[in-house]
């Protein structure tokens, strides 16, 4: 960045800035992927493999983005993905980029583990948000969780399949967000003490810390180390398909099955009833080694396309990206370091004007290729 940066447009300006104003290990945790982080850097990379084709002398006077996405109206292609502790990156941050969201005109799905609970998003917004779920352990409490969410006002479930287990994020562990003991520790109040305006906006303004929609089950909820014991001992590596019937039986709207990447995997979520599927490998945060979404998401289109609604995430960086995703087979693309790097500059002023930069870039490649609706946003109109 330099002095002749007037202000923050792509999602790249945003995460240069976050990086100067969060704690280093707050920063690592959203930037950061699995392992080597191959994966989640093939994310954004394999967008280079597919072109678009440029059309011209077609009337482009008037370029629709509008779309539904799992049933309801959306300014764009695109919804906010779900992203645990986001509420860490700016004051109470679920509320703000819910509101961004609904500013925008586009979906927000809260996590699991977000910081607000699901009531607090609901009296920030009037537009439906949409839930993410871990699969516990305890149904009882996974019941209680749909229950809130279903009162909250949420109609979508996005169902998240690729976290059996945590994996293995080297950054955390690095920089003392996990373990590292008085190392850790000590690390940790230097990062603090060197990032005052985050201390300022959540450290200070942003409490109660804790997850939200978790916090009467943990003895102390404002130990994030209790929560991610709780959270490790109670999310439930024994799930398989059959448990996408019992979901159904309580939960009365879409669900969105999310971290699928192969054919056969997507074709058992909808022989099990599932609404749709997000082809996703986490951004890159779970199995490093494996290939990226954008490269799955052809198969999956071509094979489920027609039965169930296909969505996909990781890696997409900018409206053209979402162009893309679109030709090659998605109704939607979900975001996630996007959304929060621009939280964590400028909240939900931020995240409203990244999106807008997304608006803008899809409706001009799409008169660039010679299109005015998402429906005639075709395969062809890729080169391989
Ligand atoms: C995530 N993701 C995620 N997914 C989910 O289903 N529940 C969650 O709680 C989280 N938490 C989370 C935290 C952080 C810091 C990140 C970066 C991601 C995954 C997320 O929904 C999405 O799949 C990826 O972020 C998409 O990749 P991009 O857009 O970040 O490249």
């Amino acid at each position: 960045m330099s002095i002749y940066d007037v202000t923050a447009i792509s999602v790249q300006d945003y995460r240069v800035r976050a990086r100067r104003k969060l704690p280093q290990f707050l920063f690592d945790y959203v930037d950061g992927g699995a392992n080597a982080e191959r994966t989640a850097a093939l994310n954004e990379t394999d967008f280079g493999r597919f072109r678009l084709k440029q059309h011209v002398m077609h009337d482009v006077s008037s370029v629709d983005t509008a779309t539904t996405l799992a049933g309801e109206d959306a300014a764009m292609p695109v919804a906010l993905a779900p992203v645990g502790m986001a509420g860490m990156y700016a004051r109470r941050g679920e509320a703000q980029a819910a509101k961004a969201a609904e500013r925008t005109g586009i979906p927000f799905t809260t996590s699991t583990v977000g910081i607000c609970p699901v009531e607090e998003i609901q009296s920030a917004t009037s537009r439906p948000f949409w839930f993410q779920l871990y699969m516990m352990r305890d149904r009882d409490f996974v019941l209680e969780m749909l229950a809130r969410a279903q009162a909250a006002g949420c109609r979508n479930l996005v169902f998240t399949v690729d976290l059996p287990v945590a994996g293995m994020r080297l950054r955390d562990y690095r920089n003392g967000m996990l373990g590292g003991g008085w190392r850790g520790a000590l690390s940790k109040l230097v990062q603090l003490a060197t990032s005052p305006a985050w201390v300022v906006d959540v450290g200070l303004h942003g409490k109660p810390h804790n997850f939200g929609n978790l916090s009467h089950k943990v003895a102390n909820p404002n130990d994030l180390n209790a929560y991610k014991a709780f959270v490790d001992s109670q999310f439930d590596p024994t799930v398989t398909w059959k448990d996408i019937g019992w979901l159904r039986d309580h939960w009365q709207g879409k669900i969105l099955i999310k971290g699928v990447m192969e054919v056969d995997d997507a074709r058992a979520a909808a022989d099990a009833g599932a609404d749709a599927v997000v082809v996703s490998n986490h951004g890159g945060r779970q199995l490093d080694g494996i290939a990226s979404s954008i490269s799955k998401l052809p198969a999956v289109a071509t094979e489920l396309g027609d039965r169930i609604e296909i969505y996909m995430d990781g890696g997409v960086r900018s409206g053209i990206d979402v162009v893309k995703a679109v030709a090659l087979g998605a109704r939607g693309v979900l975001i996630g370091r996007p959304w929060i790097y621009a939280l964590a500059v400028r909240g939900e002023q931020g995240v409203v004007d990244l999106l807008d930069v997304f608006r803008r870039e899809i409706a001009t490649a799409m008169a660039l290729i010679g299109v005015t609706r998402l429906e005639d946003i075709t395969p062809e109109l890729i080169e391989h």
